[in-house]
């Protein structure tokens, strides 16, 4: 399963978008911090569970079965970007 972080934003959703003419949707999860935001992708058979960077546990189950992962880097810059992004 691939599994994409960030699929409510504006590239993520992008990356979904494009994954979904090429894969089925099955092989498809996506890690959102609001996964009413990713509804459409629920509907169209996509695997929705939260995962948010500033917490590890919900990560290792928004990735469970993930045999690739596409992070999308969060909006933010600096030290706080490094927090978010740096391995638990
Ligand atoms: N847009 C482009 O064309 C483009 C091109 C090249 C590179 N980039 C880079 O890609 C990254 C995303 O850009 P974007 O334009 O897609 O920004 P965006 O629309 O603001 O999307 C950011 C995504 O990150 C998620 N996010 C924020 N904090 C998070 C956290 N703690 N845990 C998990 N997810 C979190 C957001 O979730 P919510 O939806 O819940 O807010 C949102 O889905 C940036 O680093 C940008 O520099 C963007």
């Amino acid at each position: 399963m691939i599994i994409v972080t960030g699929a409510t934003g504006q590239l993520g959703r992008q990356i979904v978008e494009r994954l979904l003419t090429r894969v089925p949707a099955a092989r498809i999860g996506v890690s959102v911090r609001d996964p009413q935001k990713a509804q459409t992708f629920a509907d169209q058979g996509v695997r929705v569970r939260h995962g948010s960077f500033t917490d590890a546990d919900s990560l290792a189950h928004a990735f469970e079965g993930a045999t690739q992962v596409l992070i999308v880097s969060v909006d933010k810059m600096g030290e706080e970007a490094v927090r978010q992004h740096r391995p638990r």
